[in-house]
């Protein structure tokens, strides 16, 4: 929603010192209605803490606190209804509705910003959305869990190979890559959490920097808006937004990290790959080229991790200029926050409901597991069983994949005979770590990718998620 441009109407000098009113370029220019309007909810419940508190204190009377919740109820159905009229010559969303309120109940609403500064409000206001905000992310953060703990339910039987440096390493579970990304997932929302902790601060009270000369009860307040802490020094809270960069800086992580799950969905898409399906209803067609089923909402959120990168760098270049307290660059910060919650939240759900749609192609992602001699670690380890040396076991079966590769075969192809003229330790026994269920069922420790291990690991992940 655009503010209403009735800048001739009201425009007026900002109070009896000014000679004229700001320009209309000053105005449009130094004016946030137009991205703060997002903070309606935020300003009127941080205005309504404020107001009985004022009155408890004896600041403003009963009748005050009355026509004040009274004006404020009318602006939150104005509001709700999309009546209300957003005007650029109020600048902000806390001018805005105070000129709406004193307009809807008189002297009351003048009243309101007794013992306050916008200082104080604004970085209320954004603590109040901050913390609303990464509640909503974990959520979220959890959902996808969800969604990947339910995929790898599904796989359990599923091998691909395991790639390092993109070439095929040792065959895993498709289960134990999907943990792979819960447990990313899972440091996610602890930094949530912990950057929550910080948000949940109570900043008003500090006035416009120094505090004020009525006597206010913060604690009050605090107890009102659910606030954990009150800020300890004035200064500090009405100018510092590293609570932002923080939440900030957690959302950059999971974009990060949903950046390489799109990655390997894309890889995945691949007909040379071809190792999953995503429901039509989250890829594309080409518009000339009737064959193509683009992964566009991997590629996008691959894309819009940039963004977000970026938009943490806008951050903590915004705050390093600036000696205390309060200054107007403090403007910038909600842009790019808003555009991060919105960006990660909107990343998070779609993965989520494009995972719980993907289809594995399980006989591909095997075929592709036999192909790059996956297994030969586990020829390696059994001749140390047998008592050879690790790194001279390595040798010897370099030896025996560069002779399977010239007789374009597996490992596990080769004639017990023929792999015997490596080294007379291997014994029929040896076929049974050459399979790949073989090789998963021998990594059977904690963290490793033995369905029996993987098993247990889901089910701790459950019980981790519960346990929230
Ligand atoms: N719109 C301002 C902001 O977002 C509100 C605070 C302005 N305070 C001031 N003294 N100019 O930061």
């Amino acid at each position: 929603m655009t503010a209403h441009n009735s800048l001739s109407k009201k425009h007026q000098a900002w109070s009896g010192l000014f000679s004229e009113p700001v320009s209309v370029i000053t105005q449009r220019f130094t004016a946030s209605i137009d991205f703060d309007q997002r903070l309606w909810r935020e300003d009127i419940q941080g205005s309504l803490a404020h107001a009985k508190m004022l009155c408890i204190q004896n600041v403003i009377s009963a009748q005050d606190l009355l026509d004040i919740e009274r004006g404020m109820a009318q602006i939150t159905k104005e509001i709700e209804s999309g009546q209300f009229e957003f005007s650029l010559a109020h600048e902000d969303i806390h001018l805005n509705i105070e000129k709406r309120l004193t307009e809807l109940v008189g002297e009351a609403g003048k009243r309101l910003h007794t013992g306050r500064s916008r200082n104080d409000q604004v970085a209320l206001d954004v603590r109040l959305y901050t913390r609303r905000a990464v509640d909503e992310l974990r959520a979220s953060v959890v959902e996808l869990q969800k969604a990947l703990l339910m995929q790898a339910k599904q796989n359990v039987h599923t091998i691909l190979p395991g790639f390092t440096h993109l070439q095929v390493a040792q065959p895993v579970s498709f289960e134990h890559h999907c943990l792979a990304y819960v447990e990313m997932l899972m440091r996610d929302a602890e930094r949530l959490i912990d950057a929550r902790k910080r948000v949940d601060t109570l900043p008003l009270g500090a006035a416009a920097l120094a505090g004020t000369t009525f006597p206010i009860d913060r604690d009050h307040v605090a107890k009102s808006l659910g606030f954990a802490r009150i800020a300890e020094n004035s200064l500090d809270a009405v100018s510092d937004r590293d609570f932002v960069i923080e939440v900030v800086s957690a959302c950059a992580t999971i974009m990060m990290h949903l950046s390489r799950l799109s990655e390997e969905l894309v890889l995945w898409m691949n007909p040379r790959f071809a190792f999953v399906r995503l429901p039509d209803r989250f890829t594309t067609g080409s518009s000339i080229m009737p064959q193509k089923k683009n992964p566009d909402v991997a590629e996008l959120i691959r894309g819009k991790t940039g963004r977000v990168y970026g938009h943490l760098m806008g951050l903590l270049t915004l705050m390093k200029g600036q000696a205390l307290a309060y200054n107007k660059d403090n403007q910038e910060d909600k842009e790019p926050l808003f555009d991060t919650v919105d960006t990660v939240t909107g990343s998070l759900r779609i993965m989520a409901e494009m995972l719980a749609g993907l289809q594995t192609v399980p006989a591909n992602m095997r075929a592709a597991a036999m192909e790059g001699y996956a297994t030969a670690t586990d020829l390696a380890d059994y001749l140390v069983r047998k008592g050879m040396a690790f790194r001279e076991a390595h040798e010897v079966v370099a030896l025996a994949v560069k002779a399977a590769q010239e007789a374009q075969k597996d490992l596990s192809a080769l004639s017990l005979k023929e792999l015997q003229t490596f080294s007379g330790l291997i014994g029929e026994d040896v076929f049974a770590c050459l399979s790949l269920e073989g090789s998963l069922a021998a990594r059977d420790h904690f963290g490793g990718t033995a369905p029996r291990q993987v098993e247990a690991a889901i089910a701790r992940a459950y019980a981790r998620l519960s346990a929230g």
